[in-house]
């Protein structure tokens, strides 16, 4: 398992106030394991709201803000070690590259969810800030946490599947299969606004994670892309359907489709990896199991927590099988990899790379990269190389 940091770690949160979804999440994550405990924030984009909302989550007055920016200069006015130990921003997109631009030249330690930022340009001035200043900087992909997409990871590695040649992706969801944004819903309404959301709409919000998803498990660099993307419901300004067609360095291709128009749908998230040898298939809404279909023998079914999962698989599971592990569980591993490598830097140490497991500020990046080839390509109707983007 894991080792304990030495101390309880603290960290400031921008964004997750009242009636928003994810910051709440990333709270319980973090709070499962007790690495770390909340200590301040900016928590909305109205002063008043951001500060009611701190008050009702317990942050004594001197430590809630009305906004980011109070909250960075009270952190400066602080001693180094009195500052918080991290700042996770959990914001609509549009703000990510502000806030995650200043906190890091500042030399904190930053959390930030998908996708990263808006632009190329942006992506790599941040990943230029992380180099210089040497803090981490963690992408909530958070589905790369779950034990069985661990395990996917390491029997890919091992060779179990031998070379890949095909990966499927899929991310369905139905809840944009109507306008939801013209009737005031909060997260679809700036979803769905290339002002906030930045270039892509379904492609960025889910997209997103399914690219992250292969990159995570195969270790395969995307090439080359063909992209369509559509906006089915009428009206509105950003894809809400994306179905691509991928060519991997090495010769494997691939399909990509994220799409939030699939009525009834909830988190369907699936992918298939066909190797010479075998295919493991592994859906988010059945995460503790993964199937392997071999050449050479029956199909297998692997489950969390059984005695012949690999290290990796091992380390992100706390409970026995059988007794379901979820989406809290596999956001909170990710945690646990930050929280190492943070407390390992502290301690001038560096992580074993099996409990600093989490995505870095290169694979938001490269997913912000991977978005812009995908709108390029859609809007020549041709195939684009991830490399000349
Ligand atoms: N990893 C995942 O599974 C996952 C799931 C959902 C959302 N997300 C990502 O998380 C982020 C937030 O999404 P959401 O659905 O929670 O959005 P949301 O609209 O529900 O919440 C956003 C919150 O940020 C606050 N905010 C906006 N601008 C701010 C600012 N300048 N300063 C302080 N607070 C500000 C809002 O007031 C609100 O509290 C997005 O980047 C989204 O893509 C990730």
């Amino acid at each position: 398992m894991i080792e304990q940091t030495p101390r309880r770690l603290r960290y400031a949160m921008v964004g997750g106030g009242q009636g928003a979804f994810i910051g709440a999440v990333h709270r319980h994550a973090i709070a499962l394991d007790g690495l770390a405990v909340l200590a301040a924030g900016a928590f909305s984009s109205t002063p008043e709201r951001a500060l009611d909302s701190g008050r009702a989550l317990g942050i004594p007055d001197r430590h809630n803000h009305p906004s980011w920016q109070r909250l960075l200069e009270a952190e400066l006015k602080r001693a180094p070690a009195e500052r918080v130990d991290a700042v996770v921003i959990v914001t609509p997109t549009d703000s990510h590259f502000p806030i995650a631009q200043a906190f890091t030249e500042a030399g904190f330690n930053v959390v930030c969810d998908k996708p990263l930022v808006h632009n190329g340009e942006q992506a790599e001035a941040l990943v230029a800030a992380v180099a210089a200043r040497g803090t981490v900087f963690g992408v909530t992909y958070n589905y790369t946490g779950y034990p069985l997409v661990r395990q996917a990871r390491e029997m890919v590695r091992s060779g179990a599947l031998g070379a890949i040649r095909k990966v499927v992706v899929e991310y369905n969801q139905g809840w944009l299969a109507t306008a939801l944004e013209s009737t005031g819903n909060k997260q679809a309404g700036w979803r769905t606004d290339p002002a906030r959301s930045g270039i892509a709409g379904a492609l960025g919000d889910i997209g997103s994670h399914a690219e992250n998803l292969v990159a995570t498990v195969t270790g395969l660099e995307i090439e080359e892309l063909v992209a369509d993307l559509g906006a089915l419901v009428p009206g509105r300004m950003l894809d809400d359907d994306a179905s691509l067609l991928l060519r991997f360095k090495g010769g494997a291709r691939g399909v990509l489709v994220a799409s939030q128009i699939n009525a009834g749908m909830e988190n369907d998230l699936r992918l298939r990896i066909a190797g010479e040898a075998g295919t493991l298939e592994w859906r988010q809404e059945e995460p503790n199991r993964l199937g392997h279909f071999r050449s050479d023998g029956p199909a297998q079914i692997w489950t969390r927590g059984s005695p012949w999962l690999g290290e990796a698989a091992r380390r992100a599971t706390r409970l026995p099988s059988g007794h379901p592990e979820g989406f809290i569980e596999a956001f909170a591993n990710l945690y646990r990899g930050i929280f190492a490598d943070i407390g390992a830097r502290q301690a001038g140490l560096i992580a074993d790379p099996l409990d600093a497991d989490y995505p870095r500020v290169e694979d938001g990046a490269r997913g912000v990269h991977f978005l812009e080839c995908a709108v390029a390509s859609a809007a020549s109707r041709g195939w684009r190389s991830l490399r000349s983007e």
